[in-house]
Parts: C-alpha cells; sequence; structure tokens
C-alpha cells in the first residue's frame, strides 16, 4: 500500500503509541482487502460502547488509549451505550454496570470523541454529504448512510472506526471505490407492505438468504421504512442497498432478479416470535426519528412503551407528551442495554434486527408485530 512521507512517520511510531498503532489497523486491513492508499474521511462513528458489549477488556484497552493523550482528528460520534446517560438509576440498572459505563464514555470523550450515544448520528448533527467518504461502526448506521444518504463507508469494526477517526483516514476500498457500489441482484416485491415492521420483515429475510447489493422495486417506502428495511438487511452481510425511485444512487440495470411475497414474509414473522405477551413494548431500533416517537404518541397507547431515540430528538418533546405510558429514553437501546438484568423475559418490538438479537444476545421472548397490533392491546 502506497503511504505519504507522513504515514510513513505515523507508523515508525513519531506520532505516539497511539497513532503507530491505529496506522498498524488501517494498514493491516487496507493491505487484506487490497486497498492501494488511505484516503480521508468527513467523519467517524464509534461502536463499541455498551459495557455490556465490550466488558472489562474493552474497558481497559480505551481507558490506556485516552491515557496515552490519543485524540481523534474528525467530528466523531458515539453509538448507544448500555444505559440512559440521565435516568439509569431511575430505571433501576445495576450500580456496577453505570459506573462502568460512565468509565467508557470518559475514556471516549477525553479523546474528544461526541458522546452523542446514538445509532441514527444522521439525526443527531453527523449528517455527511453525497458522496463523502466516512468511516462508521455498526451496520444499521452504515447501511443508511451508504444507501439512504450516498455517502461511503465500509462496514467498520469498532477498532478500525476509532483507528479511523485518530488517523482522519481510512484504506480506500470495498464501498469507497464507485465501481463496488452497483446493485447486484434485483428484489422484485411481491407483498403489500403496510408499515416499518413489514419493511424490516423483508429486509431480515433478504439479509439472511443473499449476499450483495440488492435493488428492490415494487413499493413505495418512506425514510423510516428504509431506516427499518436497511437495519434488517445488516442483520446479514449486506451493507448497501438500491430502491428504485427512492435512493439516491439508484440506475436502472439488468440484473437477476428474486421475488419476495406474502409466503417469505410470513416465515421472518414464524421464525422471529416466540412469546405472545410482551411485558414491555419497545421501539426505536434504529434509534426512532420524531416522526416515529408522534407515530406512537398519535396512538395513546394504554400500556407501557419504551421508546429508544437520540438526545436530540428527546429534546425537541422535552415540554412532555401527555401519556405517562411512554416512556423517551436516550443513549442506549433495547439490545445494548442489560434489559434481561430489569427481570423482563418477554420484549415487544418492531424491528426485525432487535428480534434478533434481542433474542440471541440477551436471550430474551420477543414478539414482532407492528405498532398497531403491538399497542392495541392493554
Ligand atoms: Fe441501534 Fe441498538 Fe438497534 S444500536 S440499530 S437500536 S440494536
Amino acid at each position: 500500500m502506497y503511504l505519504t512521507r507522513e504515514e510513513e512517520r505515523l507508523l515508525a511510531g513519531e506520532g505516539g503509541e497511539a497513532l503507530r498503532r491505529a496506522m498498524k489497523v488501517l494498514l493491516t486491513i487496507g493491505e487484506m482487502k487490497g486497498a492501494e492508499r488511505l484516503i480521508p474521511i468527513a467523519s467517524a462513528q464509534v461502536s463499541g460502547v455498551s459495557y455490556k458489549t465490550i466488558g472489562d477488556a474493552g474497558l481497559e484497552f480505551l481507558r490506556d488509549l485516552a491515557e496515552s493523550g490519543a485524540r481523534v482528528r474528525v467530528p466523531t460520534t458515539l453509538n448507544p451505550a448500555g444505559v440512559p446517560l440521565d435516568s439509569a438509576r431511575e430505571l433501576g440498572f445495576p450500580e456496577e454496570f453505570i459506573k462502568k459505563q460512565e468509565e467508557i464514555l470518559r475514556a471516549y470523550t477525553s479523546m474528544g470523541v461526541i458522546p452523542s450515544c446514538t445509532c441514527t448520528p444522521y439525526y443527531a448533527g453527523n449528517l455527511p454529504r453525497y458522496g463523502e467518504h466516512i468511516a462508521w461502526a455498526e451496520s444499521s448506521s452504515v447501511i443508511f448512510a451508504n444507501s439512504v444518504i450516498g455517502a461511503r463507508t465500509n462496514r467498520e469494526s469498532a477498532v478500525s472506526a476509532l483507528a479511523a477517526a485518530l488517523l482522519g483516514k481510512v484504506p480506500e476500498y470495498g464501498l469507497h471505490l464507485e465501481e463496488n457500489r452497483r446493485g447486484s441482484f434485483g428484489v422484485k416485491i411481491k407483498a403489500e407492505l403496510k408499515g416499518s415492521t413489514d419493511y424490516a420483515a423483508l429486509g431480515y429475510y433478504v439479509g439472511r438468504n443473499y449476499e450483495g447489493i440488492p435493488v428492490f422495486s415494487g413499493a413505495s417506502p418512506r425514510g423510516e421504512d428504509l431506516k427499518a428495511l436497511g437495519a434488517a438487511l445488516a442483520t446479514g452481510a449486506i451493507s448497501m442497498f438500491h430502491f428504485a425511485g427512492a435512493t439516491p444512487g439508484y440506475r436502472e440495470e439488468k440484473l437477476e432478479r428474486v421475488e419476495v411475497g406474502e409466503a417469505e414474509l410470513r416465515s421472518v414473522w414464524e421464525e422471529l416470535n416466540t412469546c405472545e405477551d410482551p411485558e414491555v413494548v419497545t421501539i426505536g431500533c434504529p434509534h426512532a426519528s420524531l416522526r416515529e416517537v408522534l407515530d406512537v404518541i398519535e396512538l395513546n397507547p394504554r400500556r407501557e412503551v419504551w421508546v429508544f431515540t437520540s438526545r436530540q430528538v428527546k429534546s425537541l418533546l422535552e415540554p412532555g407528551i401527555g401519556n405517562e405510558n411512554i416512556k423517551l429514553i436516550a443513549d442506549t437501546c433495547m439490545v445494548v442495554a442489560p434489559l434481561e438484568e430489569l427481570g423482563i423475559r418477554c420484549i415487544g418490538v418492531t424491528s426485525a434486527k432487535a428480534a434478533f438479537y434481542c433474542a440471541n444476545l440477551s436471550k430474551l421472548r420477543v414478539r414482532f408485530d407492528s405498532l398497531e397490533n403491538l399497542l392495541r392491546e392493554e
């Protein structure tokens, strides 16, 4: 891989140990993937934030890095943490967990990372331009950035996104290159999609059964539907999609096409549903937009519903929402918060991604259903 004089100096350790290690990480990945050079990025989104997912080993790694004086070089935002920062104790999360989580956030902020704690940085001030190169981790924000915004990022890991943030660069390979961003197969939708949960089921089906860049046609999604579709696609290996008439990079091409109809969607509902009567309904995977929060308020639920969102969206509704059953929770989500430690066993979700990870990571039982169905019951 070609390195500039400055990059060579950093690799030799002249910029300090943190930058030497960051260069080593990017160089190793770049060489493995056949990149020819490093290119500048406009922003980074770093995952590996919740104490539930990174544990003591992750905390120690971040503490060492922060103590070495490492600082990010580009605007860098953070994925959700394991607890809501303003109400963790009030909601009953374990004290030990809260303290470790606070320490993780201190390490990140001392490196100059903005503690946004959301997986929808694009709703919270970190909105890239079309065509801009970025280094984002967190599969749902990566696929949204590539497909809906038209920015360019590979699916970075927690470590490679942080290394990219410290250097302000990434290796140029994969989805940074125009030739790798074209559709690879068509998906003709042969079912009526009534809302974002149906789009999530569609994404889950395609993400679990195919690889490459799907080009969808046959429906008219709103932005939130594309968010749900992308997050579900990314539970598999897909990091970009096109949607005819809805995404900016779409070009009509002759592609081999698969059809997805009612039977395929039904198979997803059957796979993801493992309980009927959730103790709590949770919305916001990925974090809810203002419009999604308003959708919940409009249904005036009579059962408890937790809406996970960014602090920015939450602040727009700060004066109050007039329904005590709705809890607006920022900084965390139903997957990375230790909900199982609060005694929850069966959880209601509208997101296929949340359904998959609540079952597999948190060992919760799941009711995957539309918002209307989940909130209809008392
Ligand atoms: Fe975001 Fe948590 Fe879902 S990080 S995409 S709300 S699993």
